[in-house]
């Protein structure tokens, strides 16, 4: 784990990270029939090894179809077809699983808008031989995000910080959703019963990760606000991600408190 000012946590010194197996982008769509085909095209441009999954929930708009066609002509492309609005949390569980099922060895989200640039996945990768969850950062130095209004800066700036200090997260970016998971660190994150169904998925994924004592990296990223299209982000989303979070620091905070003298757990990797 970062330890915040750059340097290895003692137990991550010396660590062997295993090869890196095939990649799956896997691209949760919600209405995003004018952005599907540029996003796919770039990520098979930028890494052409790499498959990609579209978790498309029945979008009205056809993205859907779209995403088919685009399958029919390459065979890197698969879609799961879902069977309506249930959530970002939702379509990323069910694309960790497809890609899980059939043997991918490293799993990467990415938003279908634009906002995370393909061309920036390879750093991710390269970061991820070392590491057991590479987080794509716009709040660590080098890290931007470009054409995002100042009110949403604010709040997800907000929200990370919020996320940093209830969870005690030694993290910049808690809520970004430019990431890529080794298959062995998904597999040790007890996904079954995560229940998060919006944006704080990705602070659950991310807390979880640092709690069974995972090598997390942060790597800069420009983050660029969609062109076409509209964001999900609701008030919805923002009122579970403030409870949940709120509910998972009050937890800890009294379990710690109940352990209080005991020797606390050994940290480390889980087997
Ligand atoms: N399948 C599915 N189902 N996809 C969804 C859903 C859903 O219910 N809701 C959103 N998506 C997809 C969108 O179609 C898009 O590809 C991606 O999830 C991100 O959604 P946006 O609506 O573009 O998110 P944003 O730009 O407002 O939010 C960004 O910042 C958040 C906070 O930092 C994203 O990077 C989020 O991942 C991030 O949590
Ligand atoms: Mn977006």
């Amino acid at each position: 784990m970062n330890d915040g000012d750059g340097t290895l946590a003692a137990q991550d010194r010396g660590r062997q990270f295993g090869p890196l197996g095939t990649a799956l982008v896997i691209i949760p769509t919600y209405n995003e029939a004018e952005n599907i085909k540029s996003i796919v095209g770039r990520v098979r441009e930028a890494v052409p090894d790499a498959h990609v999954l579209v978790a498309d929930d029945n979008s009205p708009d056809g993205t859907g179809k779209l995403a088919d066609e685009l399958a029919a002509q390459d065979d890197h492309v698969q879609v799961l077809h879902r069977k309506g609005k249930e959530g970002l949390g939702a379509a990323y569980l069910a694309g960790f699983r497809w890609g899980l099922e059939h043997g991918y060895g490293v799993l990467i989200e990415m938003d279908a808008d634009g906002s995370h640039q393909p061309e920036e996945l390879p750093r991710l990768l390269t970061a991820l031989k070392g590491a057991d969850l590479v987080l794509g950062s716009r709040w660590v130095p080098g890290g931007r995000v470009v054409n995002w209004p100042k009110s949403r800066e604010f709040i997800s700036r907000g929200g990370s910080l919020y996320s940093r200090l209830a969870l005690d997260l030694p993290l910049r970016d808690i809520t970004g959703g430019y990431r890529a998971f080794r298959r062995e660190t998904l597999e040790g994150l007890g996904l079954d019963d995560v229940a998060s169904q919006g944006y704080c998925f990705q602070v659950d994924l991310a807390r979880r990760a640092v709690k069974a004592g995972y090598h997390v990296v942060e790597v800069p990223i420009t983050f660029v606000e969609r062109e076409l299209g509209d964001s999900k982000m609701s008030r919805d989303i923002l009122v579970e991600a403030l409870w949940r979070v709120t509910t998972w620091g009050a937890r800890e905070r009294a379990g710690k408190l109940l352990n209080r003298g005991k020797q606390p757990a050994p940290k480390g990797r889980r087997p």
